[in-house]
């Protein structure tokens, strides 16, 4: 908190933006995104990898938060994506992303999906399950066309975060299980089809995770199944990916090394055991999302009413709530938020920040230590990058927030803001009757 820029009014500063400008040029609710922030996190993850001595790829998760400004803005330095719908990949290719910086991910990709990965030639899709290895298979024949691929496997670990963030364990939707040779008898149908390219392997174990160690375990077990391979077939992989899941910093609470010390811990523990057991060294690719969306994201909101609830709280209420930040209503998420026009004023009260949401649950800060608000002033919210935005509904028909993009002093609209009209866009007329 005291690290948070001011400007020569007291005003939070965003970007080298006033924050109280921006909510007059654009109004709130509205998401705002620091892009250096952005630079700067990728920067430092292509850092480590180079330090390492590696081949890599920093493959930005999109569903943290896509448009097409991100995805340019990704693509400038040099980061691929991951992308898991056809309406992620269809951003992409709109923001004309570079196709072969492109992975496709999902438990459930359809045929229509599946068929615009091939005809876009994407750099790789990473197959789920045996259905989609048949499909995929038929897709390629059909088409004469061929593809990259890898397999996700579940390495059996837990995570130990909140239990909907767990990716990874055996009991889990997603990937082949190690265990029971499934993953084996996948890399067999792969390795059978000549349209398929066997690219690699692939496990994300889940997310805002603090502890080095699992990544470390399930990065070792990824090797040692490659060692298997290696073994069994001859397979040599030209590509470990380790997904994302590295913890960041929401709450004073929260005490995560910075993201691109896991991501340290996990190459030396995959090149350790690559040299252990002899096989060439792949490239290490992960796909962070919310450590490179989450800390450059600032939700402001103008402060609607209060209500005091004598001898147990305040309720202090702004203009948007679990519509563009649902994080706290379904993970019980914390966040904090300061007084935008001087986040450095003395506190004089802890109050409960509602959202505007017809519904208890909407709330978006449980206690949150402020100087005294009153309806007008700008809250910002800190952190909300990732699965904020990306996570918005129009619940209540409330239209979401615009998103604005901030740099050098500098802003610039990355999303309008939805209007009424927009919200009765796709609605049709009623005529059943008789
Ligand atoms: N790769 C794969 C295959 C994933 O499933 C995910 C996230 C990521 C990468 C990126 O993980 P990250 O670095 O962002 O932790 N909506 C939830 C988070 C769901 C994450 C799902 N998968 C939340 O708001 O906490």
């Amino acid at each position: 908190l005291d690290q948070l820029p001011t400007n020569q009014a007291g005003h939070l500063e965003i970007g080298g933006v006033d924050s109280l400008d921006l909510v007059k040029q654009y109004h709130t609710p509205l998401v705002v995104y620091d892009v250096k922030a952005i630079r700067d996190q990728i920067h430092h993850f292509q850092k480590v990898f180079n330090d390492n001595g590696v081949d890599y790829a920093v493959s930005y998760a999109s569903k943290a938060f896509a448009c097409i400004a991100m995805f340019q803005l990704v693509n400038q330095e040099n980061a691929h994506i991951d992308v898991v719908s056809g309406g992620e990949l269809y951003t992409a290719i709109k923001a004309g992303f570079p196709m072969d910086h492109v992975s496709f991910h999902g438990n459930d990709k359809s045929v229509e999906e599946l068929e615009m990965a091939v005809d876009h030639q994407i750099g790789v899709i990473i197959l789920d399950n045996f259905h989609e290895i048949e499909l995929l298979k038929q897709i390629l024949a059909a088409k004469d066309a061929h593809m990259n691929v890898m397999l996700r496997v579940t390495p059996g670990i837990s995570a130990h975060t909140h239990e909907y963030d767990q990716t990874g364990q055996v009991d889990s939707k997603f990937g082949f299980d190690l265990q029971s040779g499934q993953a084996r008898k996948a890399l067999d149908l792969v390795l059978a089809d000549d349209r398929m390219n066997m690219l690699g392997i692939h496990c994300h174990i889940g997310s805002q995770i603090f502890e080095v160690k699992g990544f470390e375990m399930a990065a070792t077990k990824l090797i040692d199944t490659l060692g298997q391979w290696h073994k069994e077939v001859g397979y040599v992989a030209k590509v470990v990916n380790v997904g994302g899941g590295f913890g960041i910093r929401y709450t004073e609470e929260d005490d995560p090394i910075a993201p691109e010390m896991f991501v340290d811990a996990i190459v030396k523990a995959i090149k350790k055991r690559v040299s252990d057991l002899s096989l060439p060294m792949p490239a290490i690719w992960i796909e962070p999302g919310r450590s490179i969306a989450g800390p450059a994201g600032y939700n402001l909101y103008t402060v609607g009413s209060r209500k005091d609830v004598p001898g147990i709280r305040s309720y202090v209420t702004v203009d948007g709530g679990m519509g563009d930040n649902i994080r706290p209503a379904l993970y019980q998420a914390k966040y904090e938020a300061v007084l935008a026009s001087n986040p450095k004023a003395p506190i004089k009260e802890t109050v409960r920040i509602a959202g505007k949401y017809c519904e208890s649950g909407d709330i978006l800060i449980q206690k949150q230590a402020l100087p005294a608000t009153k309806p007008g002033d700008v809250l910002a919210m800190l952190s909300t990058g990732a699965y904020g935005y990306a996570m918005a509904s129009n619940y209540n028909r409330n239209p979401r927030p615009a998103v604005v993009f901030v740099e050098n002093g500098h802003s610039q609209l990355a999303i309008k803001r939805e209007t009424f009209e927009d919200l009765i866009s796709l609605d049709q007329t009623f005529s059943l009757g008789d």
